[in-house]
């Protein structure tokens, strides 16, 4: 059985009273969630705040880590430094690190790899622009992105594969979930043809405009096993509120 998971990505949101505050305010509302595996991924500076609020009620997650171990690299942050701060996960290859920042598949599978080494666990976000779904590549732009992002590499049983369309993204049009479903199906059978035990354990969730309304609809797909939260998890009510469409 696949743990669903849920993941809040704040992106470049909240200093650190405003952390704390989220954090109290979620603890507040937050349910017994042990059928759920809870991830926030706040930026950097919020991650102690976040850890020492919330202790062991959420995990940490960070939204980008460098390929190296440490080193001369300005400004860049390491799988050690994320462990120190209670990180457990870490978002990969996120679509605003490719088209902002230029990662490409093969900077991903660096970070990748040393996410693994470091015991890590990864989230590899996949998506296609809506150019490349205009022009029929969004197939081929998802089977490239698994590859190439994942060549040489053993993913570890609790790792999740994001997919999450460029155009979904912030932009409050979110993909249809049959869609979705359609996209989540495959995505497994790709991963399952590149090792057979990735088929059943991978997780992949949903990112895009998830909001209240339209989340579970999402968690209902069969492949689907959670969500990737961007904008409508930087309140934490309504955050919760999008955990509680999870029927578990
Ligand atoms: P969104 O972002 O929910 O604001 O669309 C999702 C994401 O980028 O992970």
């Amino acid at each position: 059985m696949r743990k669903p998971l849920i993941i809040a990505n704040w992106k470049m949101n909240k200093t650190i009273s405003e952390t704390e505050q989220y954090a109290q305010e979620f603890l507040r509302l937050i349910d017994d969630t042990e059928q759920l595996d809870l991830v926030i991924c706040p930026p950097f500076t919020g991650l102690e705040k976040l850890k020492a609020v919330c202790k062991e009620q959420v995990n940490l997650g960070a939204q980008n880590m460098f390929w190296e171990v440490s080193g001369a690299y300005t400004g860049e942050i390491s799988a050690d430094m994320l462990l120190s701060c209670g990180c457990s996960y870490v978002i990969l290859g996120h679509s605003e690190r490719r088209q902002l920042f230029n990662e490409n598949n093969y900077i991903i599978n660096s970070k990748l790899r040393i996410a693994i080494e470091k015991n890590l666990i990864p989230v590899l976000c996949v998506g296609e622009t809506l150019q490349q779904r205009e022009n029929k590549l969004a197939y081929d732009v998802i089977r490239e992105q698994l590859r190439e992002g994942l060549a040489g590499l053993e993913p570890p049983g609790r790792w999740a594969v994001a997919y999450e369309p460029v155009w979904a993204i912030g932009t409050g049009v979110n993909a249809h979930p049959d869609d979705a479903q359609t996209m989540a199906m495959f995505i497994r059978s790709e991963l399952g043809m590149l090792n057979k035990a990735l088929y059943d354990y991978t997780r992949i969730l949903y990112g895009g405009s998830v909001t209240e309304n339209n989340a579970a609809d999402f968690f209902a797909q069969a492949d689907i096993d959670g969500a990737l939260v961007g904008g409508a998890s930087l309140n934490a009510a309504t955050f919760v509120n999008i955990i509680r469409k999870y029927n578990y």
